[in-house]
């Protein structure tokens, strides 16, 4: 059997400057979302599907990503002297499997050029991407993640792509890709003849959108070297994505299965979305936020 994939890559170094000024000393990846910061919830996305060695790739005004995932002996002893059990389970996202590694992105050069400085790290192996800023909501959170890797596997790709559909006029912000044929039924994957980073008002080839999470083979970095920089300076993973296409590799998008979904919280207006709904789904505070939003709503 093929040997299975163990390491993954969060690029969590974008400026966030569309949520200042709340990231002003802040990453945009340690705001909360209900209990926990947006960042842990990726790891536990990653670790749910076995992705034990996890690269975070950080910036300037980051350093405090490492605090996060830092084991705190002296916190969990006096958790547990204080019995608190609840908080400790809270901790689990410290496992003794999971080891975290850091890099630096010290200059804002784009998503194409921080994966690149994994390019050590993935050391020939395959890998998965997912962005420290959107959040993948799943019953199972393995779900996605283990589909992918399997589709993968199976087909021999040289690249799987979460995609999700979005609304034409929402196409500008994402990566869109092309696909053989006609949409495929959710959870099916399609190959991709072409893929283009935010295209302009009116030109999407599609309405399927680039859904922030990844698996590659290693011929990626070798994509990402031969990569240009686009018109801002910046080296964009949607254009190795279609060197790869280019050169004749198999890649594949994959839209989620039903009840399945990404959270972005890369502006306000999705930010507040994916807090109340984070919320309301809490297992110890949902039904109290359920109740308040209820009595609000009749005044609103
Ligand atoms: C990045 C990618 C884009 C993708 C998006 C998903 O853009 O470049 O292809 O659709 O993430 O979140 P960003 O949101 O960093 O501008």
């Amino acid at each position: 059997m093929e040997h299975p994939i163990t390491k993954a890559i969060i690029p969590a170094a974008g400026l966030g400057t569309r949520l200042l000024p709340a990231t002003k000393s802040q990453p945009k990846e340690m705001l909360p979302v209900g209990r926990k910061p947006i960042l842990q919830y990726v790891v536990e996305e990653l670790q749910a599907a076995s992705l034990r060695q996890i690269l975070i790739i950080t910036g300037r005004r980051k350093r405090i990503i490492e605090d996060h995932f830092d084991d705190d002996p002296q916190l969990v002893r006096a958790l547990e002297q204080a019995g608190n059990q609840a908080l400790l389970k809270d901790l689990d996202y410290l496992d003794e499997k999971s080891r975290f590694f850091f890099t630096r992105q010290s200059v804002p050069r784009g998503l194409g050029h921080a994966v690149s400085l994994a390019a050590d790290f993935v050391d020939g192996d395959d890998c998965v991407v997912a962005l420290g800023d959107s959040l993948i909501a799943a019953d199972n959170p393995a779900g996605p993640l283990n589909r992918m890797m399997a589709v993968h596997r199976n087909l021999g790709a040289a690249a799987v792509i979460a995609v999700e559909k979005v609304p034409a006029e929402e196409a500008f912000r994402y990566g869109i890709v092309s696909i053989e044929g006609s949409e495929p039924p959710p959870g099916e994957p399609v190959a991709i003849t072409d893929i283009v980073e935010k295209p302009a008002a009116g030109h999407a080839p599609s309405t399927l959108a680039v859904a922030a999470r990844y698996i590659f083979s290693p011929a990626v970095f070798e994509a990402l070297k031969r990569t240009l920089p686009d018109k801002r300076g910046e080296i964009q993973l949607t254009d190795a994505i279609r060197l790869l296409i280019q050169m004749g590799r198999p890649v594949y998008a994959w839209p989620f299965s039903v009840g399945q979904r990404r959270y972005d919280v890369g502006n306000f207006e999705s930010y507040f979305r994916t807090f109340i709904d984070f919320a309301l789904a809490d297992e110890r505070y949902g039904y109290l936020i359920r109740k308040y939003i209820k009595s609000k709503a009749y005044d609103l």
